[in-house]
């Protein structure tokens, strides 16, 4: 089995540098490759994603992504931007079905900026399709406006479509989920709106009645953005479109106690897996060993699970990183006072002690 490693830029190098420690710890039988990836690729070959790069990664059976990204490649043409690369990855793998999990570990529930009670406990699945939606919709561009409230003026236009199929096959990933958890689906939509998301409704709830046994239900995105917030733990796992799974994550991310314990999963149809942080590169803190190293830990424990059929090496990674919670270490993003403040490197040594 063959994982390409692609660290990408920011804090992504140092991050993926300590997941790597906990594999090899792990002494599975694969090996691992290593690629540059997003502005680090661009500075070396003068792009995001270069050929060698998404070789590797589609001849591997998982990838291991760090993040890309940097402000000073904000002036670059979009399809140079760093960002490019992981859409890209996305994309030509077909990598459609995204788990992010928001699960709040006991330990933490002090570090969100939410009540202790609202959070406790809280264990939700967001599902977000990764390949459709306005993110990928062609026709796409600037021109000029014909009609609107300004005809004659310079505009900027995407589509955001969904085809039956790209629908069906991400909420049969949601159903299923759902069946091996509490067997409950909300399906998240902007149906009183959006067309597009009135058929994603209407389709969701066909593919629902193969599911008799999982209850759905339906919610509009700026309710569910509300409730997420006010009473998380009523929901179990979430399914929606890929641009409202971008927003809605990074919400759910802080009922966590910080993004950077939340790792994410992607996958094709077969079972091909990028596994990354859900957070991003962070080049305000990039370099100084602050970054924390949790989500990519647990973002190489879902690649065991998920790609490599390693659950019990999985299970071993996911109980380490309880054991050094409850040593009460923590990065800066996760640090209360009482605990103790311990950067990037201290984090991954510990989680490799505790595997032991
Ligand atoms: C994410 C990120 C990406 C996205 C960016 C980096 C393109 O925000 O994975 O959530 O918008 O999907
Ligand atoms: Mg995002």
């Amino acid at each position: 089995m063959k994982i390409a490693v692609l660290p990408g830029d920011g804090i992504g190098t140092e991050i993926v540098a300590e997941a790597i420690k906990v594999l090899e710890v792990l002494d599975l039988p694969f090996e691992m490759e290593t690629a540059l990836v997003g502005g680090a690729a661009y500075e070396a070959h003068g792009h995001p994603l270069p050929e060698s790069t998404l070789k590797l990664a589609k001849e591997a059976d998982a990838i291991l992504f760090g993040a890309v990204g940097d402000w000073k490649y904000d002036k670059l043409e979009r399809a140079l931007r760093p960002e490019q690369a992981i859409l890209g990855l996305r994309k030509h793998l077909g990598l459609f079905a995204n788990f992010r999990p928001a699960i709040c570990y006991e330990q933490l529930v002090g570090a969100s900026s939410l009540k202790p009670e609202l959070i406790a406990g809280l264990d939700i699945l967001i599902i977000r399709e990764l390949t459709g939606d306005i993110y990928f919709g062609q026709p796409r561009g600037r021109r000029t406006a014909v009609d609107g409230h300004f005809p004659g003026a310079e505009e900027a236009f995407d589509t955001m479509r969904y085809s039956r199929p790209e629908i069906e096959r991400i909420a049969h990933v949601a159903f299923q989920a759902a069946r091996k958890r509490s067997k409950r689906v909300t399906s998240v939509d902007k149906a009183n709106v959006l067309e597009t998301f009135q058929f994603w409704k209407d389709v969701v709830t066909e593919v629902g009645k193969e599911y008799p046994d999982v209850a759905l239900d339906h919610m509009y995105v700026d309710n569910a953005a509300m409730q997420l917030v006010r009473a998380p733990k009523k929901f179990d796992v979430v399914v929606t479109g890929n641009m409202f799974g971008d927003i809605l994550s990074d919400e759910a991310a802080m009922l966590t106690g910080s993004i950077g314990m939340l790792p994410s999963a992607s996958l094709n149809s077969k079972n091909q897996g990028l596994y990354e942080p859900s957070h991003g590169s962070a080049p305000d803190i990039a370099g100084k060993g602050l970054a924390n190293p949790l989500a990519t830990i647990l973002s190489a424990a879902m690649m065991l699970r998920f790609s490599l059929n390693q659950p019990e090496a999985a299970a071993r990674i996911e109980k380490a990183v309880k054991a050094v919670l409850s040593q009460g270490l923590r990065t800066p993003d996760i640090y209360s006072e009482g605990t103790a403040k311990v950067g990037t490197m201290q984090m991954g040594d510990a989680v490799v002690r505790a595997i032991g």
